[in-house]
């Protein structure tokens, strides 16, 4: 069980890692890349800005010697900056002039062409191109005289140093190595720490079963005391129930139902006057009908407490029979539980094989046969063929032992199914 919790721990802690990783690491990318955006959008405005004063002046007043005196600032420019291309437009797109870095026109040619989207805008747009890793922009800025008016626009093609990509890209890089390394070491640093409570909640969870099952035998003793003095009736029940439990392979939780209920089948004899529980004789049909209440006293006693609900099944209806004759709701066939079935089996069994006050205890031919005449009418016939398959050695291992060996067995019932 410990191991089984170390690993499912590793592992969801290993698929907690790896989210985490995936998404944060997802948005520092993302993160980064804006940031590398944004950055180099500023610089491409910033440079294209140079150009705008002297192309307004040369709109003001153009002329060929206006125009060769702009053509060289504007080469001078270009040959220093990170713009490769600078087109300038009037205001009817009508190209003036053009300044290029050499080789710049080759890569001109591949980036992706643009249509006339950005002719008519009125502010600075930034378009992301992106070749060979390489990030381009390319940049259109209006240009506005003292009034507002859009006189002309240039169109430039500014490349992103390198410099500047590969820092933020390394910047990028070893933010996500971070964000990682954090996320590993939050992992490990909780995984003693939820061990720990995991240890704790243990702790506390078996302080709780010891004291649900000290309660289950302070109420069995109780019931004992009230009807025949000794725990071994309740005991042999018990016993014989788990083996039958076993043999079917009930899963845990229903032997858990079926040791408490068999344990407790009749607490409700508590509320049964003792001129009828421990009459000697046969009773009258009145005293019979009050003795037939037991099974309703005993479900509304467990029905207080919600650890003993699943012991329910057999304390109503350990006295249904297969063939609907039984109480007290004359349930037939699998309308009866399963448990409240395998118990019957085991409670009549050991009823006969033991002295009560009415009668002397019955040798095991007698019981068996009474058991196998009975099977299809008061039991489940394919319970009771798999409890005589068994019956020699039920009878060895269980009917014949004394009370500190039964309780001892019980015991260890109780420590694998409730453990
Ligand atoms: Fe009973």
């Amino acid at each position: 069980m410990i191991n089984n919790l170390h690993r499912w721990l590793i592992f969801r802690l290993v698929m907690v890692w790896l989210v985490l990783s995936l998404v944060i690491g997802a948005l520092v990318q993302y993160l980064g890349h804006t940031r590398l955006d944004d950055h180099v959008i500023k610089m491409a405005k910033t440079e294209t800005s140079k150009y705008t004063s002297e192309f307004i002046a040369y709109l003001q007043s153009p002329s060929g010697s206006a125009l060769s005196l702009f053509n060289r600032t504007t080469n001078a420019l270009i040959g220093k900056d990170n713009l490769i291309v600078v087109e300038f437009y009037d205001a009817t797109s009508r190209k003036i002039t053009e300044a290029i870095k050499p080789a710049a026109a080759e890569i001109e040619k591949r980036l992706p062409k643009h249509g006339s989207e950005f002719i008519h805008t009125e502010e600075v747009v930034c378009e992301k191109l992106t070749m060979n890793q390489d990030i381009y922009l390319r940049v259109f800025v209006p240009v506005l005289d003292g009034r507002g008016a859009k006189i002309g626009y240039l169109e430039g093609i500014y490349h992103a140093p390198e410099e500047i990509v590969a820092q933020n890209r390394s910047h990028t890089l070893w933010s996500l190595i971070l964000v990682v390394v954090i996320i590993f070491v939050t992992s490990l640093a909780l995984y003693p720490l939820i061990i720990r409570l995991n240890r704790r909640l243990l702790d506390y969870s078996h302080i709780l079963a010891l004291t649900n099952i000290g309660m289950l035998k302070v109420l069995g003793s109780a019931i004992a005391k009230r009807d025949s003095d000794t725990n071994v009736h309740n005991f042999r029940v018990t016993l014989y129930s788990v083996r039958l439990g076993e043999s079917l392979r009930l899963p845990d939780s229903a032997m858990q139902g079926l040791i408490k209920g068999a344990f407790l089948h009749d607490v409700g004899k508590i509320a049964i006057p003792d001129a009828i529980l421990l009459k000697a004789g046969k009773l009258t049909d009145e005293e019979f009908e009050t003795m037939k209440n037991h099974v309703g006293h005993g479900g509304d006693i467990l029905s207080s407490y919600d650890w003993l609900s699943d012991a329910d099944a057999v304390v109503r209806c350990h006295h249904e029979r297969f063939d609907g004759s039984g109480y007290p709701a004359g349930l037939r066939g699998e309308e009866i539980p399963l448990n409240a079935r395998i118990f019957a089996v085991a409670d009549v069994f050991d009823a006969l094989t033991s002295k009560r006050p009415y009668k002397e205890a019955f040798g095991v031919e007698i019981s068996v046969g009474i058991i196998r005449d009975n099977r299809g009418s008061h039991f489940d016939p394919a319970i009771a063929d798999l409890f005589l398959e068994q019956v020699e050695v039920l009878y060895r291992d269980i009917c014949r032992e004394d009370e500190p060996f039964l309780h001892s067995k019980l015991e260890g019932c109780i420590k694998r199914y409730f453990r």
